[in-house]
């Protein structure tokens, strides 16, 4: 892996996700949860979240501690960005006490000037890109249904501004015969910079159509922080029980969290709902992730 790990666009083939997802099954065998890891004992590790985050920040952070790092966390509130310190400049210092740093801020070109003063690897924890989300659910769908290839998968929800959909489908193009099927309101529907020649995409099929034929389906809540916009015509693109009664029985359903309305908690309890298996799969990668990025 590269020095630092900021976008999807840093592999170029999906062999280079393999020894991150080899790694990642070693750290969920089950030795691992009671043996503590000291593969990186006595490192640092800064978490430098600009934005709120529940799974991502405390995953990176007992993944950390469960490889015998320290961790800091940045308190955006005490900080002296209140005093107008630039945030290049502050994460330039938590770069210099710490062996890498976990960064998470909207402005990705402000994330990549970050990477060239920093003096430790920085790792994306959500920028307008999410890739350490995207290699989480890719690492998901291969354990759940034992390959990646081949994925036919309907993408649902708020398309235009959830970033994870966009690292999601960056990653995806590294496979062979993906089929993406998208389910957006109008006026939320995937930004075109994502459509690439070698995914079939099929947009506008009606849900009772699609959901028979897919593999997994990926929900994604609207991201009512980042705009003013919100239809009421999202609530026609929640997943129901009624949807449910329509998928394969080998097929699961997926989420990046946090949820909104848009999967009610009856659907929880269905073997095929993936989605609290795939945040703690969050932890095995980041693990793999600080291990790999560290271990220069
Ligand atoms: C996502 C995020 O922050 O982009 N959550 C996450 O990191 N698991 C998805 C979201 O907020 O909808």
């Amino acid at each position: 892996m590269p020095k630092h790990l900021i976008s999807t666009s840093q592999f170029n083939e999906s062999k280079d996700l393999e020894p991150i997802f080899i790694n990642a099954d070693m750290m969920a065998s089950p030795w691992k949860k009671t043996d503590p890891l000291y593969a990186l004992r006595g490192r640092t590790v800064g978490l430098l979240f600009l934005e709120n985050s529940t799974r991502t920040k405390a995953s990176f952070q007992v993944a950390a501690q469960k490889l015998g790092c320290h961790t800091f966390n940045f308190d955006q509130t005490t900080s002296s960005l209140s005093k107008g310190e630039s945030v290049e400049d502050t994460a330039k210092i938590l770069s210099q006490y710490s062996d890498a740093l976990v960064v998470r801020l909207r402005d990705h070109n402000l994330l990549e000037k970050i990477c060239s003063s920093s003096s430790s690897p920085v790792i994306n924890a959500g920028s307008n890109e999410h890739p350490t989300q995207a290699i989480t659910d890719l690492y998901t769908i291969k354990k759940e249904r034992g390959k990646i290839h081949g994925t036919n998968i309907l993408i649902m929800g708020d398309l235009k501004y959830s970033r994870s959909v966009f690292s999601l489908i960056n990653l995806l193009k590294l496979y062979k015969n993906i089929r993406i099927h998208l389910c957006a309101p109008v006026g939320f529907e995937l930004p075109r910079q994502y459509l690439y020649d070698n995914i079939i995409y099929v947009e506008n099929e009606p849900f009772n159509k699609v959901l028979p034929k897919v593999d997994v389906v990926y929900v994604t809540r609207p991201q009512n922080e980042l705009h003013t916009e919100f239809d009421l015509m999202m609530t026609d693109f929640f997943f129901t029980e009624k949807d449910l009664a329509l998928l394969r029985n080998d097929a699961i359903i997926m989420h990046p969290l946090p949820r909104n309305s848009e999967i009610a908690p009856a659907i929880d309890s269905d073997p095929r709902a993936a989605y609290f298996r795939q945040a703690k799969n969050g932890l095995y990668i980041r693990m793999a992730i600080l291990q790999e990025i560290m271990k220069a």
